[in-house]
């Protein structure tokens, strides 16, 4: 089964005025999800705030079930989040770790995250290792099993780092984890929707995602997945009146679900709107999104590399539709603005966000684009054009 670009592309009207190659950023959302979001905050604005949310049960209770289809677990293992970086916060926040225990991490992790290992190693003592990549780019799983002691807690990894294309090795770490027994924590937030994710094989305990990027949701909305077992162990750091009930004037129940780690208030419109946005990648098939999101950044990668003075700076097995590369004497912003006068979007991979790895590549800047399923070769040859023409 293919994907039918021209449908996709017309459920997506800002493919007419520009070339969005900057989906790791934000990717456009299809029509039916910003109808969603509409129609959501017009019934708030026509019936009031609480009463539309309780009209609106049902697409409420189908975000569960959408990212339980997604991900290929339970819809009680999935909570509602504003962004992956506090799903990711909240899960992390969980784990029990006390003073002289170990996180594994690798050289790709999101920065946010690795500031957060910073913040609780400054507050609680307990000591990152970072495994290093091999020479292709990609966490080297060997060095992370032999890094195993009984002193590491936790195994946290991004899957498809923001600043580079290679995908990491999620499912043999998984194995690793499993096989010590060892708290997994897998940052999805640039695979959801993209690549086809499965809880199962990844064999990871915990799953963090944001809605804007590759699953095409609304801005403000994220998820996480947390495995029935590791939910039994892991207690939220902070609760509220969701999260727990009030049972006695000193006593208080934790909900059973994944929903522990949600908050009351959310963005209702935009909750509504991610578990559309799901439903219509499952629709499209997460299997086909991914061969054709690899064979557009293929292509990508190798029209970029017959321009003179660019340099593509991800090679491997397994890459991802982000796509960075720098051309020589041009600064990466100011390609950028470049750009984005011929209508054409992309971002910058700051260095300095990316200590553990840009820095590692003695890299500097670079520039970012980011390929999702309803961009074209067109699109591809025009956008190389552009780079060519400054
Ligand atoms: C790998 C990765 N993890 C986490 C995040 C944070 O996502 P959010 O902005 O939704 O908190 C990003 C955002 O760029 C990311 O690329």
């Amino acid at each position: 089964m293919t994907i039918d670009i021209a449908s996709v592309r017309a459920d997506t009207p800002a493919c007419d005025s520009l070339i969005h190659f900057n989906n790791a950023g934000a990717s456009l959302s299809p029509r039916c999800v910003t109808d969603a979001v509409f129609d959501h905050l017009r019934l708030e604005q026509q019936i009031g705030g609480y009463e539309a949310a309780n009209a609106a049960s049902t697409a409420l209770e189908n975000f569960y079930h959408a990212f339980a289809r997604m991900l290929h677990c339970e819809a009680s293992e999935i909570a509602f989040a504003e962004n992956a970086t506090h799903a990711w916060n909240n899960l992390f926040g969980a784990v029990p770790l006390a003073q002289g225990d170990r996180i594994l991490t690798g050289q790709s992790e999101y920065a946010s995250n690795y500031l957060s290992f910073l913040h609780l190693a400054k507050r609680r003592g307990v000591i990152i290792e970072v495994i290093p990549n091999t020479p292709e780019g990609v966490l080297d799983v060997d060095k992370l099993e032999a890094a195993v002691r009984d002193d590491v807690k936790l195994i946290a990894i991004t899957h498809v780092p923001s600043q580079s294309g290679v995908v990491h090795p999620a499912a043999e770490v998984g194995k690793i984890a499993r096989r010590h027994g060892i708290l997994y924590l897998l940052d999805a937030c640039q695979s959801a929707g993209q690549i086809e994710l499965d809880v199962r094989t990844l064999g990871c305990d915990m799953l963090t995602g944001t809605g804007r990027k590759y699953l095409r949701g609304p801005r403000g909305t994220g998820f996480l997945y947390i495995r029935r077992q590791a939910l039994e162990r892991l207690e939220p750091a902070w609760v509220d009146l969701h999260s727990a009930q009030w049972i006695a004037e000193n006593e208080y129940r934790l909900r059973a679900d994944a929903r522990r780690f949600e908050n009351w208030e959310c963005f209702v419109a935009g909750k509504i709107g991610l578990g559309v946005a799901v439903n219509y990648a499952l629709k499209i098939g997460l299997a086909q999104i991914e061969a054709r999101v690899a064979a557009l950044a293929r292509t990508l990668r190798q029209s970029l590399e017959t321009l003179p003075e660019v340099r593509v700076h991800e090679h491997g097995q397994r890459l991802s539709g982000i796509v960075t590369f720098s051309v020589q004497g041009v600064p990466a912003a100011q390609l950028q603005a470049h750009l984005q006068r011929l209508s054409i979007n992309s971002s910058v991979t700051r260095a300095d966000n990316s200590q553990l790895d840009l820095a590692h590549r003695g890299l500097g800047d670079l520039n970012r684009v980011s390929v999702h399923y309803y961009n074209t070769e067109s699109e591809i040859a025009r956008f190389c054009e552009a780079v060519a023409g400054l």
